[in-house]
C-alpha cells in the first residue's frame, strides 16, 4: 500500500475510483481559479493518478508531474499518454526534495490534496521556494477545516480526518513561515479554497 512507502504524508492516499471524478468535474476551471497559465513550466506537486496533470499540461508548456508513489505515475502517464500529451515528464520522490528532483525552475507549483498531511509544511514551502523563479508562484488547494461528515460527495462522508484538515489562516501561517507570502485566496467550491503565494524577496 502506498501508504507504507517512508515519507508518506498522512491522510493523502488517492481515493477509491469514482467520487474523485464527481467532487472535480472541472479540473481545469481549479488552475484557472489558481493561476495557471499558457507558456508557464508547472510543477503538479503530489500528483497522484494526473486528474489535474492532464489538465495542466492542455494549459502550460511543460509540467512536471512529482510523486512518492511510482504505481500512481505510471498511472498519471497512462492517462497523459492516451490523452495525447507529450509536454510532461514523471518523477518519482519526495516533495521536501522538489528542489533537487525538478529539472528547472517552475513558473507555478501546484499542490492539491495533499498539504493537510505534511509534517513539516515551513519546510515544505521552503522547498517549494527553492524550486520557483523569482516572479513564480506556489498554489496550495485545500479541504476546509469543516467537518467530514459535512463533506458529503456521492451519499458519503469523504476527504480528510477532520483533525487533519486545515483552515486559510493555518495553511497560510505555515506558509509564510517558509518564506513566501499570499497573493491570493480563492474559493474552491464544494468544500476546498485554494491559497496562491509569491516569494516575499523576489
Ligand atoms: C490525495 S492524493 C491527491 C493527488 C492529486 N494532487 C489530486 O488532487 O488529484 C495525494 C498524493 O500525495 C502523494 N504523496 C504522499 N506523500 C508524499 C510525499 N512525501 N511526497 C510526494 N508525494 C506524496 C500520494 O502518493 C498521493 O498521490
Amino acid at each position: 500500500m502506498s501508504s507504507d512507502l517512508p515519507g508518506f504524508f498522512q491522510g493523502t492516499e488517492m481515493p477509491t475510483a469514482g467520487w474523485w471524478e464527481a467532487l472535480w468535474p472541472d479540473p481545469a476551471g481549479v488552475l484557472a481559479a489558481v493561476g495557471v497559465k499558457p507558456g508557464m513550466e508547472v510543477i503538479d506537486l503530489c500528483s497522484g493518478d494526473g486528474w489535474f496533470t492532464l489538465q495542466i499540461a492542455k494549459i502550460a508548456r511543460h509540467v512536471v508531474a512529482i510523486d512518492i508513489d511510482r504505481d500512481l505515475l505510471a498511472v498519471a502517464r497512462h492517462r497523459l499518454t492516451e490523452n495525447g500529451a507529450t509536454n510532461c515528464d514523471f518523477i518519482a520522490g519526495d516533495a521536501y526534495e522538489i528542489a533537487r528532483l525538478a529539472p528547472r525552475p517552475a513558473d507555478f507549483v501546484f499542490l492539491a490534496n495533499a498539504f493537510h498531511g505534511v509534517p513539516d509544511r515551513p519546510r515544505l514551502a521552503r522547498a517549494v521556494r527553492d524550486a520557483l523563479t523569482p516572479a513564480g508562484r506556489f498554489a496550495i488547494v485545500n479541504w476546509h477545516a469543516r467537518p467530514r461528515e459535512q463533506t458529503m460527495i456521492l451519499g458519503e462522508p469523504r476527504g480528510p480526518k477532520t483533525e487533519l484538515r486545515l483552515s486559510p489562516e493555518q495553511t497560510i501561517a505555515a506558509v509564510e513561515a517558509g518564506g513566501l507570502k499570499l497573493a491570493r485566496l480563492v474559493e474552491v467550491p464544494p468544500y476546498h479554497y485554494g491559497a496562491v503565494f509569491i516569494l516575499s524577496e523576489p
